[in-house]
C-alpha cells in the first residue's frame, strides 16, 4: 500500500509517495506564479494548481508502488478564498493568505461582539471573512454568484472527490469557524454576510473526505479503492510531519513566511497577543503559532536588488556567528501578523553609513528575521505554551548561519532533522494513511534527528539587548510612516 501527500504551497506544488513504513518512494515538483495587480495584492488561478497537480501525478505514475495507491492528504496555503458559483465553476483568481487589500474589513470584522471569543483570533486581514467582504463592497457582481467559497486545499479536494469538503485546521484560519467547538459558527458566517450553505462540509484533517474520482482513479491507473483525507493547512501538517502533537512540541519553519509553531493538548487562545490558536489536524488537538509574513522573502528581495543568490548572501557570511550588526532590517515587507497586526507596517533600513556593505546588509536581513521570530515566541509563551526546543524545517534552514542567529535570539536549542522528508507534504502523505485506515498516534512520529543547533552563550546576552533596539525601531518608523 502507498499513500501520496500533495502539498500546495505559495510558489509551487509538492507531491510526494509513502510506503505504509512511512519511507518516501518519490517526489515531483511543480511550479506556479503568484500575481501581484496592485501593491498588496496576492493572486493565484486555481487552474494552475490543478495543472501542477497532474504534471506531479503524472511524474510519480512512473514510480514503483504508485498503482498501490490507497490513500491522499492534501495540505494547502491557508486562508485563500476560491470563490465558487453553483456549478463549481472558479468565479475569479484566488485571493492569498498574504494579500492584505481587506485591511480595512479586517478591522470592521474584528471590532464585532464575541468575534474573537468564539473565533479564538483576531480577524487578519490576510484571513478569509475580510476577503468576502471585500469583494460584496468591489465585487458585487461575483458576490452575488458565490455558491460555495472553498480554501486552496478544500479546492484539492473537490477535484479529486467531486465532494465540497474541508478540515478543521484549515477552516480555523477563515473567521467563520467556532475553533473551541470545531464547527462553522451562525454567528460568525453572519457577521461575515456568509450562511452555512456556502461553507464545505468539515471533518478531521486525518478522517475520510471521499473516496478518489473514478474518472482520475482510471486515468492514473489505479485499481484498488482510494481514500482521500479531509487534509489540513499546510501548517498543521507540516506538524503532522514531524510528529508535533503534543504540548511541548513544535517547529520553527523558515518558508516564505515565519512560522514558530507549538502543539497544545487543549484550546487556550489569546488573540490580544496576535498568537493564531487553531485546531489541529487531528481530533482534541489544537496547536499556535506566531507568524511573520516574510521571512525568506526578506531575504529573497535583497538577493533580487543585489543580483545574488540567497545562497550567495548567507555563504558569505561565514559559519561563525558575528555580534549583532548596527544596521537594523524591519523585514515588515507585506506588512505583520504576530506581534503587530499591521497590514499597513513595511520594511526597513537603519544605520545605514557610506561603509555599509552587502555583507552588513545580508546579516541586517537575517537579523530582523530572527527577532521577528523572537516576537512570536514572546507572544507563544505568553499564553501559557511550553517551548524547550524546536525542529527547525523550511528552505531558510539550509543556512548554517541564519540557524546559529536563530537559535542564539531565541535561546533555544534547534533540531535538524536528518536528510530526508519531513514537511507538509509528509504530513499530507500521513494524514492519506490516516484516512485510509491506520491510527495517527502510531503513524506521526518524530524525525530522526541530525544535529542540534545550540545558542552562542557569549553572544545571547548582545542579542537580547539588540532585540530590544528591534521593537523601539518598530516604534520610531511606524510614527513617520
Ligand atoms: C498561516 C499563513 C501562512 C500560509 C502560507 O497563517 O498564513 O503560513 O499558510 O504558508
Amino acid at each position: 500500500m502507498t499513500f501520496l501527500g500533495i502539498d500546495l504551497g505559495t510558489s509551487g506544488l509538492r507531491a510526494l509517495l509513502m510506503d505504509a513504513a512511512g519511507a518516501v518512494l518519490g517526489s515531483a515538483e511543480r511550479p506556479y506564479q503568484v500575481a501581484h495587480p496592485h501593491p498588496g495584492w496576492a493572486e493565484q488561478d486555481p487552474a494552475d494548481w490543478i495543472a501542477a497537480l497532474d504534471g506531479a501525478v503524472e511524474e510519480l505514475r512512473a514510480v514503483p508502488g504508485f498503482a498501490a495507491l490507497r490513500g491522499i492528504g492534501v495540505a494547502g496555503h491557508m486562508h485563500g478564498a476560491t470563490l465558487l458559483d453553483a456549478d463549481d465553476q472558479v468565479l475569479r483568481p484566488c485571493i492569498l493568505w498574504n494579500d492584505t487589500r481587506s485591511s480595512a474589513e479586517a478591522a470592521a470584522l474584528d471590532g464585532s461582539d464575541g468575534l474573537r471569543e468564539t473565533s479564538g483570533n483576531i480577524v487578519f486581514p490576510g484571513f478569509t471573512a475580510p476577503k468576502l467582504l471585500w469583494v460584496e463592497r468591489h465585487e458585487p457582481e461575483v458576490f452575488a454568484k458565490v455558491a460555495k467559497v472553498l480554501l486552496p486545499a478544500a479546492y484539492l479536494n473537490l477535484y479529486l472527490t467531486g465532494a465540497h469538503v474541508a478540515d478543521m485546521s484549515d477552516s480555523a484560519g477563515t473567521s467563520w469557524l467556532d475553533t473551541g467547538a470545531r464547527d462553522w459558527s451562525e454567528t460568525l458566517l453572519a457577521a461575515g454576510h456568509m450562511t452555512r450553505d456556502q461553507m464545505p462540509r468539515l471533518v478531521e484533517g486525518c478522517a475520510e473526505a471521499g473516496p478518489l474520482r473514478a474518472d482520475l482513479a482510471a486515468n492514473w491507473g489505479l485499481d484498488g479503492p482510494v481514500t482521500v483525507a479531509g487534509g489540513a493547512g499546510d501548517n498543521a501538517a507540516a506538524a503532522c510531519g514531524i510528529g508535533a502533537l503534543s504540548e511541548g512540541q513544535g517547529f520553527v519553519s523558515l518558508g516564505t513566511s515565519g512560522v514558530l509553531l507549538a502543539a497544545r493538548d487543549g484550546y487556550a487562545p489569546d488573540p490580544a497577543t496576535a498568537v493564531h490558536t487553531f485546531c489541529h489536524a487531528v481530533p482534541d488537538r489544537w496547536y499556535q503559532m506566531g507568524v511573520m509574513l516574510s521571512a525568506t522573502d526578506s531575504l529573497n528581495w535583497l538577493a533580487r536588488i543585489t543580483g545574488a543568490s540567497p545562497a550567495e548572501l548567507t555563504a558569505a557570511l561565514g559559519e561563525t556567528l558575528q555580534a549583532p550588526g548596527v544596521v537594523r532590517f524591519l523585514p515588515y515587507l507585506s506588512g505583520e501578523r504576530t506581534p503587530h497586526n499591521d497590514a499597513g507596517a513595511r520594511g526597513s533600513f537603519t544605520g545605514l553609513s557610506a561603509g555599509t556593505s552587502r555583507d552588513d546588509m545580508t546579516r541586517a536581513v537575517l537579523e530582523g528575521v530572527a527577532f521577528g521570530l523572537r516576537d512570536s515566541l514572546m507572544a507563544l509563551k505568553q499564553t501559557g505554551a511550553r517551548i524547550d526546543r524546536l525542529i527547525a524545517i523550511g528552505g531558510g534552514s539550509r543556512s548554517d548561519y541564519w540557524l546559529k542567529l536563530i537559535a542564539t535570539v531565541l535561546d533555544l536549542p534547534l533540531d535538524l532533522p536528518a536528510e530526508g522528508e519531513f514537511g507538509a507534504a509528509l504530513g499530507a502523505a500521513r494524514l492519506g494513511q490516516c484516512a485510509a485506515g491506520a491510527d495517527w498516534q502510531q503513524v506521526m512520529t518524530a524525525p530522526e534527528i541530525a544535529r542540534t543547533v545550540t545558542p552562542e552563550p557569549g553572544l545571547v546576552a548582545d542579542y537580547a539587548e539588540a532585540y530590544e533596539r528591534f521593537r523601539a525601531a518598530y516604534d520610531g518608523i511606524r510614527a513617520v510612516q
